[in-house]
């Protein structure tokens, strides 16, 4: 059965059916997951009952993986899964859900704020593919926003003053937003800012898009107040509803997403029920802007 995609209703995202991960993908399959992603920036695929290897084959067919080491607050010994994962679930390593007040756990409450993911890294990430393995009761839904349409949707003025702009981002920025300062001196060193172009163009497509995230906490040249009071308009202006595609999981969703062409955040749910739902990530080819020498 060849790989067909089709728009999920107004939305940007796509719905993909022919594909089976249990599988090698083939050639042509590659091809056409490839240029649906230029095309959508999201693709959703569902039913795929897959174990961590297969979850990674797949992944590794797309492109080569993005470690995640030394992102979180997890020390090495509390890993519930293997580093070519981003563990986003809301559970420790004995799969229990963390407790309301763990600090690994309200650090992770950032991620309910609009992002992309792997922006605080010089090399930030291409694609993420989110594998739902168990979900809760209720909410938990991903919503993503389309960050090209939100480009287009800008006056000729905000445009230009765009233009050119290099960012500041860090978890410290997305994480002061939430009222978390609770970071040692170590994780600060390691949660460092790098910088990041404001405008991104596609490579494949040549559509560009605002590369925004709430990790973006300053802009090279700007005073600080004013840099964070224009890029908190630019995200309530790319996240209004028309340009959000708001995902409800099922067990064995896979939700793959462009991080350069979208934002994303998670919903809140039931804190007592377990959330299983792993991240492969695909990395990004080369960092968007020049980073300050160390
Ligand atoms: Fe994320």
């Amino acid at each position: 059965m060849p790989v067909s995609i089709r728009q999920i209703g107004p939305c940007f995202a796509g719905e993909v059916e022919g594909v089976d991960m249990r599988r090698p993908l083939t050639a042509d399959e590659v091809a056409a997951i490839h240029a649906g992603m230029d095309r959508y920036a999201v693709l959703v695929f569902h039913n795929q009952e897959i174990d961590d290897e297969q979850q990674l084959a797949f992944t590794r067919s797309l492109g080569e993986i993005e470690l995640a080491l030394h992102t979180g607050l997890r020390a090495a010994t509390e890993y519930r899964l293997p580093t070519t994962f981003a563990d986003v679930s809301n559970l420790d390593q004995h799969n229990r859900p963390m407790a309301r007040d763990d600090r690994r756990r309200l650090f992770s409450i950032g991620n309910r704020l609009w992002h992309s993911d792997s922006s605080f890294k010089a090399v930030p990430a291409k694609y993420s593919l989110l594998h739902a393995r168990k979900i809760p009761s209720r909410g938990g839904n991903t919503e993503f926003a389309d960050m090209r349409a939100a480009w287009d949707a800008l006056d000729d003025e905000t445009k230009a003053a765009c233009e050119g702009l290099v960012c500041e981002h860090s978890q410290i920025y997305s994480r002061q937003q939430i009222g978390f300062f609770d970071l040692s001196e170590e994780e600060r060193e390691r949660f460092k800012p790098v910088r990041q172009v404001l405008v991104r163009t596609h490579p494949a497509t040549g559509r560009k898009s605002l590369y925004l995230a709430s990790h973006a906490g300053a802009i090279v040249g700007w005073p600080v107040p004013e840099a964070r009071a224009f890029l908190r308009d630019l995200i309530e202006h790319a996240t209004q509803r028309e340009f959000v595609y708001s995902h409800r999981w099922a067990v064995g969703d896979l939700v793959m997403w462009d991080n350069r062409q979208t934002m994303h955040r998670g919903r809140p749910f039931p804190p007592e029920e377990a959330r299983d739902v792993r991240r492969t990530t695909i990395a990004g080819d080369a960092p968007t802007a020049e980073q300050i020498a160390a």
